[in-house]
């Protein structure tokens, strides 16, 4: 089983010719509402690969969190631990560029209602890997850490949107996931340009925080460095984009679900990144996301 702790949001995405500038204007040429929210997300991804999933989080108790709960459970998830607060479900509201690149708010609503009075230990029956990201307050953040590690689980900890660590329980983790800027983020440094610079910044992280790092490079693949200092890297896979919002998180719960099967890092790697190559094929944060057929035959291309 896979638990992840995290955010549901409801994405309400205009598709623009570039992204604003501050005091600009833009026209939009298309509007959609799609499903989303990092932590939900992540669950969607590995439920789609077959993996047994129960996520833990929260809406608000108006439309878009029966929306929420409903497509969670359509998806075969265990929603039961989906906490319903009064008032607003979290939302995004986001911008996708002819490039398919994206700008985000988010706004929390019930995901910022989070504590950590949540019966955390009891939601990881089961559980043999656990996902949380940092899109809900650090009290809750941290009740899931300590629960994962208490129950065992491999914990996955995806460090977006970028926030300091310092507020979080890294003893906890297992694994560190970010992206390029993210990395750079977290040490106050630059991003790097080149793998070798990124790998440098991973190899700092994994030292600071005793934790396997694993940085995706976008089209460049993946890169990871194990507790054990055994490293690697995985190339990206040419691919088609119309909108990379929630490539992080097909990535992230892929992983998961491949080390769910107990698959080696670097199996589970490409894996996650075969995946997230198939997400960023159609607009919005799950359309593209794969099920188990479509990764196949995409490793087998
Ligand atoms: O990672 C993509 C997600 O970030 C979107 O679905 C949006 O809801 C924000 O949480």
């Amino acid at each position: 089983m896979i638990v992840v702790a995290g955010s549901a949001n409801i994405d309400l995405v205009a598709q623009v010719s570039h992204h604003l500038e501050p005091g600009e204007t833009l026209i939009a040429s298309g509007y959609a509402v799609h499903q989303g929210g990092k932590g939900a997300n992540q669950a969607v991804a590995a439920a789609r690969l077959g993996a047994p999933v129960r996520f833990i989080g929260a809406a608000g108790d108006d439309d878009f969190g029966d929306r929420i709960v409903a497509d969670l459970a359509a998806e075969g998830i265990d929603a039961d631990g989906v906490q319903r607060f009064r008032g607003s479900s979290g939302l995004a509201l986001i911008t996708v560029d002819d490039g398919g690149e994206n700008q985000i708010v988010v706004v929390p609503g019930a995901n910022g209602q989070l504590d950590a009075s949540r019966d955390l230990a009891g939601a990881m029956g089961g559980a043999t890997a656990l996902l949380v990201q940092l899109e809900t307050p650090p009290a809750f953040v941290n009740a899931a850490l300590a629960a994962g590690r208490a129950a065992g689980a491999e914990v996955i900890l995806n460090a977006a949107p970028a926030s300091p660590l310092k507020a979080f329980d890294t003893a906890a983790v297992d694994w560190l996931m970010v992206n390029t800027g993210e990395a750079a983020f977290l040490l106050g440094e630059t991003e790097g340009k080149t793998r070798n610079q990124t790998a440098d910044q991973a190899e700092r992280l994994a030292a600071q925080y005793d934790v396997g790092v694993i940085v995706t490079l976008g089209a460049d693949g993946a890169l990871w460095i194990a507790r054990d200092g055994s490293q690697g890297h995985v190339p990206g896979r040419e691919c088609t984009v119309v909108d990379t919002t929630g490539a992080g998180d097909t990535f992230a719960g892929a992983f998961a679900a491949a080390r769910a099967e107990g698959q080696s890092v670097e199996d589970a790697i490409r894996m996650a990144g075969v995946a997230a190559s198939l997400s960023v094929g159609a607009a919005g944060a799950r359309a593209g996301m794969p099920d188990r057929a479509a990764v196949r035959a995409a490793m087998n291309d």
